[in-house]
């Protein structure tokens, strides 16, 4: 049993194959978290709580004369604002008389089989019907009709617990969130450090690690947008934790839009996580008799160090996050045409690209932007999804046929959420974009943000997009989004509903997401938000890939999805080799790095390959033969980092290992060749410890325990950005 309630003691205890969740109600009601940590069967972890009165603290009512409990130390499962515990809160609802209040208490609790779902929301699905179970504890204001209903979901074996709460108003007048986060936990001590994942545009998801310090430090974007600056994926981790030991607990937000994790140190060194939308710019309305949810997150705890941790975050969004069938199914090479042309060409120039591409192995063209509207350069098209003549003379079909008679399928770009000024939908509907009564509006891109609330937008959007995909035959899909919200304000809404537009935005993506890719699931559709700036679980619950960064340097890359490899599987990360010197860094790497790091993700192409000289093009049709050789490897393999953060300067080494050890592909890149240089010595992962592999294209044979324990010494390496990939199988 996952889920187990003890009703002398009041005692509720979550356990996952590893883990173990408890909490407990106090005889007044209160819902305090008492344990996360390494699974322990049968505790009682009520001992650890020593309550005490502390000087300046509050003092629920219950304990005015004996003062024995100080609201702010005690830890706790969701907590109010302005009810004495002075830590972050996860809630903050102001009542019809402008007092803010809530005092949650506990009302009690329901268990059933499987997961729960969230309404407009993504949330972690079964497959099968004992995957897991779900908890639903309810609270509720000593003083008013207000409830939160905490949600938990426990996948057992994953050692995943979903969490997830749903505010009711249960009276008759409206009650106002100011904050309404998905979940809050309490440490009650040990030395913890924050491990996030920062950026910028073309270079996403950079690993930082820091200690807590006595403060408030949070995880945040305000863009409206998961962002390219902060991924909504955190790690709290032990000071000597590595890739392969120590403890660490990770939460990962299934939201694309604003968000805050925030991590209180208090003046005890308990540690708060409060994780959730952001609550800057915020303001709901709750009415008589409403609900409010807030997005999941996924909580997971690691006695193994980051590897372990990020294998339960593939795994969950591989099995329980995306529901796209391409998950489990081979991916096309494709050839995209952006690095090639931009929006610089015709039908017969996108042909002469996919010639030399079908010729040497490719198997998908994508046209990206530029095919639609008077889209000849930044200004114009965005919003008018109907064809460019001009460059596509006869409309999509020459086209189409083209890459058709060539053997390949055809896919393409599409930036539903935006529209130019110069567009004829912006002219006939100026009220859909989002913008400042009286102000003049902030741009990017020289681009317009869609108002994604409006019904009448999703709708319009919808049947311009199914409309083409009913059309024509197209396979694949790339939505792109390619600025930060700004001018959050809705023409539709009353001026007190302002505040609803942040979390509304997002909804409506996920309304106009949820109808394309259900009802067109032949599709493969792939994100993208100028690269990477919505790389995040809420997002891949509706795309099974995400174009990971906008840099398509190779070694720059290796950072990208280093970074990206703690959160999300690399199945999820669109990756592909393009020309050099680069577009982005003017750097030069062989075609051979190339290549080497676009596997690990949805490989693929940017470049014209009609460019490259006959030598390299041979190269390149070995390269694509050799992929699509360990391409269900690389799909359906084990992940493995093999070197630390720290080293990540030097060098950067990763695995790729069979769940049943019969294969392994190791790959390395060396960012720094040195002079007389120490070698690299690697372990490697996944293996039968009794079993003998052969190492591909030469005699050696290696026994399984041999190469995970004593490891694998690397040649010494020569020129820039030399790569080297093993691939070991398994001989008896
Ligand atoms: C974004 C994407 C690119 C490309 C351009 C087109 O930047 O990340 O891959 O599609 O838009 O405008």
């Amino acid at each position: 049993m996952s889920i187990l309630y003890s009703p002398e003691n009041r005692l509720l205890t979550l356990h996952t194959r590893h883990s173990t969740y408890q909490m407990c109600v106090d005889e007044y009601g209160f819902l305090r978290h008492l344990y996360y940590g390494e699974r322990a069967d049968g505790a009682d972890f009520r001992y650890l709580l020593r309550d005490y009165d502390r000087g300046f603290s509050g003092n629920p009512a219950e304990f005015r004369n004996n003062r024995g409990v100080s609201l702010d130390t005690t830890p706790q499962e969701y907590t109010g604002f302005n009810a004495g515990d002075y830590r972050v809160p996860a809630l903050c609802a102001v009542h019809a008389d402008g007092s803010y209040a809530a005092d949650l208490r506990y009302a009690g609790h329901e268990t059933r089989p499987g997961a729960y779902s969230l309404p407009g929301l993504p949330a972690a699905f079964d497959r099968s019907p004992d995957d897991s179970a779900t908890l639903v504890v309810t609270l509720r204001d000593t003083a008013s009709a207000l409830q939160v209903r905490l949600y938990y979901g426990v996948f057992e074996e994953r050692d995943i617990i979903t969490r997830a709460a749903e505010i009711v108003n249960g009276g008759d007048s409206v009650i106002y969130l100011e904050k309404a986060a998905s979940a809050c936990i309490d440490f009650l001590s040990g030395n913890w450090e924050l491990l996030h994942f920062h950026g910028r545009h073309c270079m996403e998801r950079q690993p930082q690690r820091v200690p807590l310090s006595n403060n408030v430090q949070s995880v945040e974007s305000r863009r409206g947008m998961s962002s390219h600056h902060h991924n909504p994926f955190t790690i709290l981790c032990a000071p000597e934790t590595r890739e392969y030991s120590g403890e660490c607990y990770g939460f990962m937000l299934l939201w694309s839009g604003n968000h805050k994790t925030e991590f209180e140190k208090d003046y005890l060194n308990s540690v708060r996580v409060v994780t959730g939308i952001h609550d800057s710019q915020f303001r709901w309305n709750l009415g008589a008799g409403e609900h409010f949810f807030t997005p999941q997150v996924l909580f997971s705890y690691s006695a193994s160090g980051f590897s372990t941790l990020s294998h339960h975050y593939h795994d969950m969004i591989r099995w329980h996050i995306c529901r796209s069938q391409y998950v489990h199914k081979r991916r096309p090479v494709l050839i995209n045409n952006w690095e090639a042309t931009f929006m610089n060409f015709t039908t017969e120039r996108l042909l002469d690209i996919a010639r030399q591409a079908a010729e040497l192995g490719v198997e998908l063209f994508v046209m990206d932007d530029g095919w639609f509207g008077r889209r000849d350069n930044e200004d114009d098209g965005l919003g008018d999804w109907f064809v460019n003549e001009n460059k596509l003379p006869g409309g999509l079909n020459p086209l189409i046929q083209g890459i058709k008679d060539l053997g390949m399928s055809f896919g393409l770009w599409i930036e539903p959420e935006m529209v130019n000024e110069a567009s004829d939908l912006y002219k006939a509907h100026p009220e859909w974009a989002l913008t400042v009564p009286n102000r003049p509006p902030m741009y990017g891109r020289n681009q317009l943000v869609l108002d994604m609330s409006r019904k009448d937008v999703r709708d319009y959007l919808y049947n311009c997009f199914a409309e083409l995909l009913r059309n024509y035959d197209i396979s694949y899909i790339k939505w792109d989004m390619n600025r930060c919200l700004a001018d959050v304000y809705s023409h539709e809404l009353p001026a007190e509903q302002q505040g609803e537009m942040t979390y509304r935005y997002v909804l409506g993506v996920y309304d106009l997401a949820e109808r394309l890719t259900q009802n067109f699931p032949h599709v493969l559709f792939e994100g993208c938000a100028g690269g990477g700036g919505r790389f995040d679980a809420g997002m891949l619950y509706y795309v099974p890939q995400i174009w990971c960064s906008d840099d398509t340097d190779a070694i720059e890359r290796l950072d990208i999805q280093h970074g990206t490899s703690f959160g999300y599987p690399p199945f999820t990360m669109g990756s592909h080799v393009s020309a050099c010197p680069n577009q982005q860094t003017g750097r030069t790497t062989s075609l051979y790095t190339r290549g080497v790091v676009a596997m690990p993700g949805t490989f693929g192409y940017e470049l014209d390959l009609n460019r490259l000289s006959s030598s390299e093009k041979d190269e390149v049709r070995l390269q694509m033969a050799y992929y699509k050789k360990v391409q269900s490897l690389i799909q359906n393999g084990v992940y493995y980092r093999l070197n630390e953060l720290e080293e990540q300067e030097r060098y950067s080494a990763w695995e790729f290992a069979a769940p049943d050890g019969s294969e392994i592909l190791v790959n390395l890149v060396v960012k720094r060749v040195q002079a007389n240089a120490p070698l690299i010595r690697l372990r490697f992962k996944g293996l039968s410890p009794e079993a003998t592999y052969a190492l591909e294209d030469t005699e050696s044979r290696y026994s399984g325990a041999a190469l995970m324990t004593g490891g694998y010494t690397f040649p010494m390496f020569w020129g820039d950005y030399p790569a080297l990939q093993l691939h070991f199988t398994r001989v008896d």
